[in-house]
């Protein structure tokens, strides 16, 4: 079977990783999470208290940050972990989990220069094909070329709702209100920014998952995954 690059964008809690981790697993590919990569960088910002309006040191800071996305080991997959995440070389991967994160990765991301760097970072990553890679501009603007685009969405109350599940099972102090108003308020941000918007590219298939779980979702993909492959076997014997 050909190795495909896979591309998986949708909203906040829609499901990109899980599905996409699961997705990834199932056809032996590999998995990236590109949102990890601009919260790794918002976390520097912040702790460098950077402000967030500020375009010009933001970009450098995105220059000179190295992000590194590793395969979790065994007993971090089982414990829920997606992609261990290094910046400058130290573990960040729970430290950027948090709202305030969050939030300050959607600022960051509106800018031009932070993304230019994290995309090309990113189109490196996936060069070889063989990936399934989520966020919110994978299938529109780095892998445009994509053989399967997927644009994840389920309802904004449940998307709220999971998250908010995330933050109490860490014990985390967020009402479950706190969590729907910055669901709410990044969803604005990505779909109304100026570059490279959360928009469904015309060729992605639309799947909302507001009432399945993540296997049956990754059941679907695979079968997408399949007849892609068909597709482009038959064609090849055309030829
Ligand atoms: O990456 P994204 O923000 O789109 O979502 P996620 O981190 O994959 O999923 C957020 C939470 O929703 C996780 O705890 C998932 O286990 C859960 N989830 C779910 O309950 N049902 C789904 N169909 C997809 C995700
Ligand atoms: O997991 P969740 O869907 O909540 O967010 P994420 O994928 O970790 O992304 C955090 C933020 O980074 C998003 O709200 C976007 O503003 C930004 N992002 C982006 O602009 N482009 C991407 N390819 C991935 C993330």
């Amino acid at each position: 079977m050909q190795k495909l690059t896979i591309a998986i964008d949708g909203p906040a809690g829609s499901g990109k990783s899980s599905l996409a981790r699961r997705v990834a697993s199932m056809l032996g590919y590999l998995y990236m999470d590109s949102g990890a990569m601009y919260r790794a960088v918002a976390l520097k910002a912040l702790r460098r208290r950077v402000p967030l309006n500020d375009e010009q040191a933001l970009s450098t800071i995105a220059r000179e940050t190295h992000v590194e996305l590793k395969r979790p080991s065994p007993e971090q997959e089982a414990a829920g972990a997606k992609n261990c995440v290094f910046l400058d070389g130290v573990e960040v991967t729970d430290e950027i989990r948090t709202e305030e994160v969050a939030q300050a990765a959607s600022r960051l991301a509106t800018i031009q220069e932070v993304r230019e760097v994290l995309v090309a970072e990113q189109q490196r990553a996936g060069a070889g094909g063989g990936i399934v890679m989520e966020g919110r501009d994978i299938g529109t603007v780095v892998f445009p070329d994509a053989e399967l685009k997927i644009f994840l969405d389920a309802s904004p109350e449940v998307r709220a709702q999971r998250r908010w599940k995330e933050h109490q099972e860490k014990g985390d102090k967020i009402s479950l209100q706190e969590v729907v108003e910055e669901v709410r308020e990044r969803d604005r941000r990505d779909r109304e920014r100026k570059v490279s918007p959360l928009v469904r590219a015309a060729d992605a298939v639309l799947v909302d998952n507001t009432a399945m779980g993540i296997d049956e979702t990754a059941r679907i993909i695979v079968m997408l995954v399949k007849e892609r492959d068909a597709t482009a076997a038959k064609a090849g014997r055309t030829a």
